[in-house]
């Protein structure tokens, strides 16, 4: 049953992956997981959803690389987008696609943008003095140039930006501008450039984010710091190679601005979508109407992007949503310093994967998630967090409960006979948790998701304790079965709450359980559907201990 109200379908992104490198536990943390946590929660939920996402495979981040491994942009950007795709999945990413911005579809999107714009006219040229290498007889763009921060003195500044002050600069405005690549000054040569008129757009960016009341406050006070110092005009085109070509004849040599036409890949990539269950013109169904709730994940570094710059480049198309949300995340440091992949200071997926359970990772890094303020990643964290709350809690109480009903019920669920005060109880409390638990995660409170939904396995511990099955078996078996009947309708609540999170563990309790998942949703997580003398299979493991010995330090 889908549901209604004041949207018909959501549409999720998070930001596209550069495809220059391997995805770190900063990208999981910031953009993907509460995404995908967000989508699994709304698919049980009934809801109409859609997730996209994807590489992010144009800009200088990646001719860069490109460059310093003596390999083509294409082949950097084939290596890590199968890479990067492969480790999303292996983590349990359900993206309904993940694709890239190199194919042709994006192309064509993103340059018939761009002629929407310029046909209108609200886009102008204009001829500016630039960096130029005549070493490298190339315009030396955004990340191509170093030099020193106008702003703070930094001097490994780069041409968009300095990561010491935060500070967006372009490359003239750099002191003692050298090449990233030969280190050779450049010269001062003129090019011509299309702008987008950014800053006749703030006051209808105000106005729409003044109306977001729901908004994240970092997101609304970071936005409102931009419209205090005042938004600027943005070229949108570069003097690079590698890059969407403009739509028009006649500026050879120039490619849109990787900022402009990134974010239409959300665009495209749900247009591929589409096309691959031969139905292109349903992406429209999404984009094109106002009954869409359209919600980006990312990290804070991309607010900027898109509460800004691609709503406005939205509000001037104008036939396509603007997002009803963007619940940006702080950044994830590792053990106290930012995790960045440009200095090597990154846990890559590929490599934790390798060695850990991939629902152990997910439930550390959501149950540290950095929604409102940076978090720092700890593998003594990943420890505990596996040993003594999932292990010890949610483990062990599926275990003793899959023991007990093989020992003494024949691997079956024992019928429920009448039911005392203490059932009740708990059963009665799965209702008000499954509410709760789903109202953290349709505001985006995926901590306090997680927290609430072990806490509703602590409660089945306790009524374990408390009801002494163990003592009960040697005097009224059917009393018994009552409780073993609870403890295991309880496990199939598991599976359905506990699916955003570690949806790796849901697949294997509801194989435990012997039952296909299709068929169990948030609304009927707190229904008592086992029914008596359906067979079991065999318990298993759900989370191994990581010994000391095992984990990093
Ligand atoms: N690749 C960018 C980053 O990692 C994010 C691009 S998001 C998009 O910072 F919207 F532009 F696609
Ligand atoms: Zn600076």
């Amino acid at each position: 049953m889908e549901k209604t109200g004041k949207y018909k379908r959501i549409l999720v992104t998070s930001a596209l992956t550069y495809a220059n490198g391997d995805t770190h536990l900063g990208h999981i943390a910031g953009s993907i997981l509460p995404a995908d946590m967000f989508v699994r929660y709304s698919r049980l939920a009934g809801y109409d959803v859609i997730y996209v996402c994807g590489s992010d495979e144009y800009g200088t981040a990646i001719e860069m690389s490109a460059i310093k491994e003596g390999i083509s942009p294409q082949e950097i950007v084939d290596k890590y987008h199968f890479a990067n795709k492969k480790a999303y999945e292996q983590l349990g990413m359900s993206f309904d696609i993940y694709s890239r911005t190199s194919t042709d579809t994006h192309k064509k999107t993103a340059q018939d943008f761009f002629t929407n714009l310029y046909n209108k006219d609200l886009l102008y040229q204009k001829t500016e003095k630039q960096l130029y290498s005549e070493k490298e007889q190339r315009f030396l763009a955004d990340r191509f140039v170093i030099g020193t921060c106008p702003v703070c003195g930094f001097e490994e500044a780069r041409g968009d930006e300095c990561e010491n002050c935060g500070s967006a600069l372009s490359p003239l405005e750099l002191k003692n501008p050298r090449s990233t690549i030969t280190g050779d000054t450049p010269v001062v040569k003129e090019s011509t450039h299309f702008y987008f008129p950014l800053s006749k757009f703030q006051p209808k960016l105000e106005e729409w984010i003044n109306s977001k009341t729901d908004w994240k406050p970092n997101v609304v006070n970071y936005c409102k710091g931009w419209f205090k110092t005042g938004l600027q005009d943005r070229a949108i085109t570069r003097d690079l190679a590698w890059g969407v070509p403009l739509p028009m004849e006649g500026f050879d040599g120039k490619v849109i601005y990787v900022w402009f036409e990134a974010p239409m890949g959300y665009i495209s990539i749900t247009k591929e979508l589409f096309a691959s269950q031969g139905n292109e013109g349903k992406y429209l169904e999404y984009w094109g109407s106002e009954d869409t709730k359209l919600v980006h994940f990312l990290g804070k570094d991309n607010i900027i992007f898109h509460a800004i710059f691609f709503p406005a480049m939205l509000m001037a198309h104008g036939d396509l949503v603007l997002a009803e949300n963007v619940p940006a995340n702080e950044f994830m440091n590792l053990e106290g310093s930012k995790q960045s992949k440009s200095k090597g200071h990154a846990i890559y997926v590929k490599d934790v994967i390798e060695k850990y359970n991939p629902d152990s990772i997910r439930y550390a890094i959501a149950s540290n998630m950095p929604e409102n303020k940076d978090t720092d990643f700890y593998w003594s964290d990943l420890q505990a967090k596996n040993n003594n709350e999932l292990g010890s809690i949610l483990g062990n109480f599926v275990n003793r409960t899959f023991v007990f009903a093989e020992k003494y019920f024949d691997a079956a669920v024992p019928g429920a006979g009448e039911y005392k005060e203490i059932d009740i109880n708990i059963i009665n409390s799965i209702k008000s948790y499954t509410s709760s638990i789903a109202s953290y995660y349709e505001n985006y409170k995926f901590k306090d998701a997680v927290s609430e939904t072990m806490n509703l396995v602590r409660d089945a511990n306790k009524y374990f304790n408390d009801t002494e099955p163990w003592k009960v078996i040697k005097e009224d078996k059917a009393r018994c079965g009552t409780i073993i009947n609870t403890c295991l309708q309880l496990c199939r609540t598991f599976a359905v709450l506990f699916n955003p999170v570690l949806p790796f563990t849901s697949e294997k309790l509801y194989r435990m359980l012997n039952i296909p998942a299709e068929g169990n949703t948030w609304d009927n997580a707190s229904e008592l559907k086992l029914s008596g003398g359906h067979k079991l299979n065999k318990p298993e493991i759900l989370f191994a201990r990581i010994e000391d010995t095992e984990i990093e330090h």
